[in-house]
C-alpha cells in the first residue's frame, strides 16, 4: 500500500518520543539519562535512589513473583548488585513505560506482564545463565505497540479495529499502515537505549524468530512467552487472536509437556502478583 507511512518519518517519530508532552515524565528522563552511550550501575542506582516513587516501583517488581528471589531484596544497591545493569535498565524503563501502556492499550501492560513471568520460568527450565535478563527483555517486547499507539493513534485504533474485525493479528494488521512493525519500533527504541544485542534482537524477532541467528534461544523464549500468555487470556494485546507458535522456535525451546503444564500453572499465579506491583 503507497500510503503506509514510510520508515524514515516511523523511526524520526519514534525516535523523537523524549520531545513528547504526553509521554511520562519519569519516562522521558530515563529514556534521555539511557541516550548516553557509557551509563554505569553506580549512576542508575542514584537515578533510582533519589526518586521515592520509582525506589518502591523498582522494589516491588524485584521482589514480586515476576523475578521470584528467595529472599526479600529491602534496597536498590542490593537489587542492582544481583541484577545487574541490563535488566536493572529494563525495569526502569519497564516501570515507566507502564503509565503509557495503560494510557494507550488497556491490558498491554498484564500482557507484558504475564510474558516477564513466562519468560522466566522457561529460561529457568532451559537453564539460561541470565533468565532475568530474558525476563526484562519479555517485559519490553511490545514497547513498539505503545509508541505506536501513542505517535499514531487514530491509524493504530484503525488497526485494531481491523485485527479484531477480521480476527487476525494485530502485528498484521499494522503492515497495511506502516512500513515498520511494532517489533522494529520497540528494536530501534531498545537499540537507542543501548541495550545488548540478544535483547534487541529478541524483541526485533519475536514474531519471526527463525530470522535470529544469532540469539535463537532468547527469541524464540519471548516468541512463546508471548503465545502461551495469550492462549492463557492474561491482559491484552492488540487483537483477539491466539497465533499459532513458530515450529522453529518451538523446537528451540524443546518443553516437555510437564513444563508447559508447569508453566502455564504458574503464570495466573505470577502475573496477577506481578500486577500488584505497581
Ligand atoms: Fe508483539
Ligand atoms: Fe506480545
Amino acid at each position: 500500500m503507497s500510503d503506509r507511512i514510510d520508515l524514515q518519518t516511523l523511526r524520526r517519530k519514534v525516535e523523537a518520543i523524549n520531545a513528547l508532552p504526553t509521554v511520562p515524565a519519569t519516562l522521558r528522563r530515563i529514556s534521555v539519562t539511557l541516550e548516553k552511550p557509557r551509563i554505569g550501575l553506580e549512576e542508575l542506582g542514584r537515578l533510582i535512589s533519589n526518586d521515592p516513587a520509582l525506589t518502591t516501583k523498582i522494589l516491588k517488581m524485584v521482589n514480586s513473583a515476576a523475578y521470584g528471589f528467595p529472599g526479600r531484596i529491602s534496597s536498590v544497591s542490593h537489587a542492582t548488585m544481583l541484577l545487574g545493569l541490563n535488566v536493572i535498565k529494563g525495569l526502569l524503563l519497564g516501570v515507566s513505560v507502564f503509565e503509557l501502556m495503560e494510557k494507550t492499550m488497556i491490558g498491554l501492560w498484564e500482557h507484558s506482564l504475564g510474558c516477564t513471568v513466562a519468560a522466566r520460568l522457561i529460561a529457568q527450565k532451559k537453564g539460561l545463565k541470565e533468565p532475568e535478563e530474558v525476563s526484562v527483555c519479555s517485559l519490553l517486547h511490545d514497547i513498539g505497540k505503545a509508541v505506536l499507539m501513542l505517535q499514531y493513534s487514530e491509524v493504530y485504533e484503525k488497526a485494531m479495529h481491523e485485527a479484531e474485525g477480521e480476527g487476525t493479528t494485530i502485528y498484521d494488521a499494522e503492515s497495511r499502515y506502516f512500513m515498520a512493525n511494532h517489533a522494529e519500533v520497540g528494536h530501534w527504541l531498545v537499540q537507542k537505549w543501548h541495550f545488548p544485542p540478544s535483547l534487541c534482537d529478541a524483541i526485533r524477532y519475536h514474531h519471526q524468530p527463525n530470522l535470529s541467528k544469532q540469539w535463537p534461544m532468547e527469541t524464540a523464549i519471548v516468541h512463546v512467552s508471548d503465545v502461551l500468555v495469550r492462549a492463557k487470556g492474561i491482559g491484552y494485546a492488540g487483537d483477539l487472536v491466539v497465533p499459532a507458535v513458530n515450529p522453529a522456535a518451538w523446537k528451540t525451546v524443546n518443553l516437555s509437556d510437564g513444563d508447559i503444564r508447569d508453566i502455564l500453572s504458574n503464570l495466573e499465579d505470577g502475573a496477577a502478583s506481578a500486577s500488584d506491583t505497581l
